[in-house]
């Protein structure tokens, strides 16, 4: 079966946060099962080496010119790079200041012109779209080939002015909305099949209200509509062989996890004590409600615990954990995007917090179980999926799940990890958690599933 497999982010080629990840991993595990993948990325650097097949796509004048070119990547395997107007940027989406770049609307439009034309060019079995960057691409396929979307984000869609309803393609008016368009809307309604990246997530989103204003078209997908979980990379994400750390440990000599504390406390200069290590690895956005950390922060002097954030994105956010920083010795902030630190921060860390306002499925989650750090988390999206509580279900249980979204129910959760995160009791948890299967495996084996009922 071939299937192509369009997406804006792909690890290690483009990578801003999960779906970078998420494309990687699924592809590599479809390939191992023996699916041909044709991934289809923008050519955000204008590459002219490595080159292996060069294809001149046919696509509106609006659109090009637009050029396929194949490279074979060494760690990424063969990849489709799209070489289009405005598409090679510093930045995938973002100018140097944090504002999106003007032309995004543009940028990825085309992208998804040439999508079309590839898949026009290629004639696959299935054609797989991720998020608003690639929606379009079917307003421009005529008949609709059997295809699939994964909803990574529905915070972000895409949506643009009037004029583009004469431009993307023959099926546009799936993509009117309001007095525009909105692309996630016209391939939600188009697509054969339409993915959550968690089962939980796909059910709070065709509730009303809850559907980031697609929740009637998400409603009306019916059956078509489901949740699959997320995986991780278990061979990057594996504390017995992880390059980036000072000690390696496993579920069975948990010793290196310590010598990874000790060294991380070291290297940011937190305050050297037995209390345990808070860390979190994120996108500063409103979404990953960092910002309920800061009453909690307040509190240090008074709670057995250390805090470390590692984060990237919002202005005003970093700006305020830098001025937190500044004043407290049991809190440390790391501006910036950072995997090799992240890395030894989650290796490091007793307790992952991560009080996600949503979460579609969130991946830091279940790469900090597999280090053994156990999570505090948000009652939302892939979290709920992932993290069961430990004092409501202690046999099973795998961290502390919030009550609700408020750094209150932050500060009570944290109080429950460290009265219960102690000594053997602690010991028996991180080798729990450390032993749940993450990987794409089983994930990749539900989008065969529906690869082939669509296609058949
Ligand atoms: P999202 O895609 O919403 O940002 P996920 O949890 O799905 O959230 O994925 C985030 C990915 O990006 C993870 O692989 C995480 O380790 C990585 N990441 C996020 N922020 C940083 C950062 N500041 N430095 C390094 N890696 C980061
Ligand atoms: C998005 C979501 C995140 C998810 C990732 C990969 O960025 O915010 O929850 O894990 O995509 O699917």
């Amino acid at each position: 079966m071939r299937v192509t497999f369009a997406t804006a982010e792909y690890s290690p080629i483009a990578t801003v946060g999960g779906l970078a990840a998420a494309s990687a991993g699924l592809v590599d595990a479809l390939r191992r099962s023996g699916i041909d993948v044709d991934v289809v990325l923008p050519d955000y650097t204008s590459r002219d080496k490595g080159i292996i097949e060069t294809v001149e796509l046919h696509v509106p004048l609006w659109a090009g010119p637009a050029t396929a070119k194949k490279i074979k990547h060494r760690q990424a395997g063969e990849i489709t790079l799209i070489d289009a107007p405005g598409l090679a940027k510093s930045h995938p989406y973002l100018q140097p200041d944090g504002n999106g770049w003007l032309d995004n609307t543009d940028r990825f439009m085309r992208f998804s012109a040439a999508v079309a034309a590839f898949v026009r060019h290629t004639s696959p079995d299935v054609v797989h779209l991720n998020d608003w960057h690639t929606a379009t691409a079917l307003a421009d396929l005529d008949p609709t080939p059997p295809s699939v979307l994964s909803l990574h984000n529905l915070a972000h869609q895409g949506a643009a002015g009037r004029e583009w309803l004469d431009l993307i393609g023959p099926k546009s008016d799936h993509y009117e909305w309001w007095d525009g368009i909105n692309p996630l809307a016209g391939a939600i309604a188009l697509a054969d099949h339409v993915v959550a990246v968690s089962p939980h997530h796909a059910t709070e989103i065709v509730e009303d209200g809850n559907g980031f204003g697609l929740d009637g078209a998400l409603q009306a997908k019916g059956l078509a509509l489901t949740g699959i979980l997320n995986g991780i990379d278990t061979t990057v994400w594996n504390p017995e062989h992880d390059r980036c750390l000072p000690a390696a440990f496993s579920a069975a000599d948990l010793n290196g996890k310590i010598l990874n504390r000790e060294h991380l406390v070291n290297e940011l200069g937190l305050t050297d004590d037995d209390s345990l290590l808070a860390v979190a690895v994120t996108r500063l956005t409103d979404q990953k409600g960092i910002d309920l950390l800061l009453p909690l922060i307040n509190l240090l002097d008074e709670i057995p615990l250390r805090l470390a954030v590692l984060g990237s994105g919002d202005r005003i956010l970093s700006e305020q954990l830098a001025a937190a920083a500044n004043d407290a010795d049991r809190f440390t902030f790391v501006d910036g995007y950072d995997e090799d630190l992240s890395h030894r921060l989650i290796a490091a860390g007793d307790l992952f917090l991560m009080p996600s306002r949503f979460e579609p499925c969130g991946l830091t989650q279940m790469q900090a179980m597999r280090y053994g750090t156990i999570p505090i988390v948000t009652p939302v999206g892939g979290l709920v999926d992932t993290v069961v509580d430990l004092d409501t279900q202690p046999r099973v249980g795998r961290g502390f799940v919030m009550n609700d979204v408020s750094s209150t129910a932050l500060i009570s959760a944290v109080h429950r990890a460290v009265r219960k995160c102690r000594g053997k009791q602690l010991e028996n948890i991180r080798t729990r958690i450390m032993s749940v299967d993450w990987s794409w495996d089983a994930p990749a084996k539900e989008f065969i599933k529906i690869y082939q009922q669509i296609s058949r």
